[in-house]
């Protein structure tokens, strides 16, 4: 499959087959070693990328970024940071300066993901660096680098335009700012995507095996005669079959050319997202109306795998422990599918049958999902070992239609008196809990028509192991998990009611 992008500021074109790695490419095609391999599975951020489109500049990781992915973009390697004569990035000075790095393996990642924020304005490097890891310097030096270097001017040869468009820099200071690989992006006229339709001869795909559709429309057709293809969206699932799993994937389609599938629609009482709208930008979006399902995001794996995943993969894969669905099945969000010409709606607790089995028939993708978002009562939280770049032991969401004194809009913390709030209804799911994510049907039993207290609370949980028989693994033990479900029912009265619940004090 050809793919068209720029490199470090030069136009370039690649011939490879499509599973063919962007990290792979640069080592072995380009000698561009500078860009490491670590863990080849999106883990460590050594093989961190620049990669800029017409939605900005963002870090992705290299190891799982396939070749079709990067059609049309200008990318960025750690060997692009220096300037035309030889005149060190500001980070790269700093990194120096503030002796940043010991063994050296993590610094280009680590530099590459330092470069791409100071670019955007960001400031929260913490954040930053949630992808990018480091054995033996240790953060503090790195944040003094990037700190000392905020203030310093964007060099010229930072501000990369995609092939044939031009690109957003700059002028963020917000987290999250960041895009994804999946933002619909419309390349223009002038640099039509190779590997789309256009590029093969007869049925496209055929030829080379990869497929970049420019549309739901395109997919839909091309699917149907194609259902034993692997669809692509962020490659944060898929790009370990290949690096880890040594997959052979045979046909496969790239859906990040699907401008519709990466829109966010308003809709009456909900945002409709598409299904390559990637995390980073569904965390952008539930900011304001849903904080709570927004902060779980940001501990949705890094900066990098928020940039490259996206909701429609996170769903589709349907693993039991996916971040997304709890959230999504709490709050009653509709799944939207289609299958050629044919549409179809579903609530999304229902797509998910039994353990790696999802309702999606042949030939039949996700096209995205209707998040009601007019929810105040709704929380979501991820338990794991780690605050990033950690798959949740179990995830616990739950939205609570409260009526009555107080109500859902005035909480009174108990220890006033009065009487509390009934429960009318009841929407409690789970991850990491069952074989596939699902509502906790025991427990709001439990809850509904009760008074909102703590000993309600106590009751329902009491009914977890009615709802789930969770399994012991590496990630915790079926104790644990039953306990960490129960206290987050706790965590839920706690929060609603004005105790502080965010137990984390983290200083610099
Ligand atoms: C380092 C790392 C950290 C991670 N951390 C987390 C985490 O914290 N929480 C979490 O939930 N997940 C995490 N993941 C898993 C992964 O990022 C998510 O599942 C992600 O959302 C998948 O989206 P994607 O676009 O990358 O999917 P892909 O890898 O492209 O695809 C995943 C699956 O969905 C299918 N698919 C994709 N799009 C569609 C569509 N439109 N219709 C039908 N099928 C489709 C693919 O064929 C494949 O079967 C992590 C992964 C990595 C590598
Ligand atoms: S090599 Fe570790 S994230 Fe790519
Ligand atoms: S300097 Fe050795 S891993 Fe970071």
């Amino acid at each position: 499959m050809k793919v068209r992008f720029s490199l470090n500021g030069e136009p370039c074109e690649a011939e490879a087959p499509p599973t063919r790695t962007l990290l792979d490419w640069l080592r072995e095609t380009r000698g561009l070693t500078g860009t490491k391999e670590g863990c080849n599975e999106g883990d460590c951020g050594a093989c961190t990328v620049m990669v800029t489109d017409e939605s900005g500049a963002r870090a992705l990781n290299a190891c799982i970024l396939f070749l079709p992915q990067i059609e049309g973009a200008a990318i960025r390697t750690v060997e692009g940071l220096s300037g035309p004569d030889g005149q060190m990035h500001p980070v790269q000075r700093e990194m120096i300066t503030h002796h940043g790095s010991q063994c050296g393996f993590c610094t280009p990642g680590i530099a590459v993901s330092l470069a791409v924020a100071h670019l955007n304005g960001r400031r929260d490097h913490d954040a930053v660096l949630s992808g990018n890891l480091c054995r033996c310097t240790g953060y503090a030096p790195i944040v003094r680098a990037a700190e000392a270097a905020e203030e310093a001017e964007v060099p010229d040869w930072m501000r990369d335009a995609p092939v044939g468009g031009e690109a957003r820099h700059g002028g963020a200071t917000e987290p999250g700012r960041e895009g994804g690989i999946g933002r619909g992006t419309d390349w223009g006229e002038a640099a039509p995507a190779l590997g789309t339709g256009a590029s093969d001869e007869g049925d496209p795909g055929e030829a080379s095996g990869g497929y970049r559709p420019r549309s739901a429309d395109e997919l839909a057709g091309w699917y149907l005669r194609h259902p034993d293809a692997v669809l692509v969206g962020g490659a944060t699932d898929v790009g370990l079959w290949v690096t880890k799993g040594l997959r052979d994937l045979g046909t496969v389609a790239f859906l990040n050319g699907c401008a519709d599938l990466a829109r966010i629609e308003e809709v009456p009482g909900g945002l409709r997202f598409g299904a390559g709208v990637t995390m980073t930008r569904v965390m952008e979006a539930l900011a304001a109306p849903l904080p709570s399902y927004a902060a779980m995001i940001a501990r949705y794996g890094s900066v990098q795998v928020r940039n490259a995943a996206t909701i429609g993969g996170n769903i589709a894969n349907g693993s039991p422990i996916g971040d997304n669905p709890p959230a999504l099945i709490a709050l009653g969000a509709t799944l939207h599918l289609r299958r050629g010409d044919e549409m179809r709606d579903l609530a999304i607790e229902d797509f998910f049958l039994d353990y790696g089995r999802q309702d999606r028939r042949e030939g039949e993708f996700v096209t995205g999902v209707t998040v009601p978002v007019e929810a105040p009562t709704f929380r979501v939280w991820k338990i794991s070992k780690r605050f990033d770049q950690d798959i949740s032991a179990v995830c616990g969401a739950f939205l609570l239609d409260l009526r009555g004194a107080g109500g859902a809009d005035n909480l009174r913390d108990p220890r006033e008196g009065g009487d509390p709030p009934l429960i009318a209804g009841a929407r409690v799911a789970f991850g990491g809990m069952a074989g596939v994510p699902k509502r906790a049907a025991a427990v709001e039993a439990a809850l509904a028509g009760q008074p909102f207290t703590r000993a309600t609370m106590a009751a329902a949980a009491a009914r977890l192991g009615e709802d789930f028989t969770p399994m012991s693994d590496m990630r915790a033990s079926a104790a644990y998990r039953l306990e960490a479900a129960a206290g987050l029912l706790t965590r839920y009265h706690a929060d609603l009611t004005g105790a502080e619940t965010d137990v984390r004090r983290i200083t610099a």
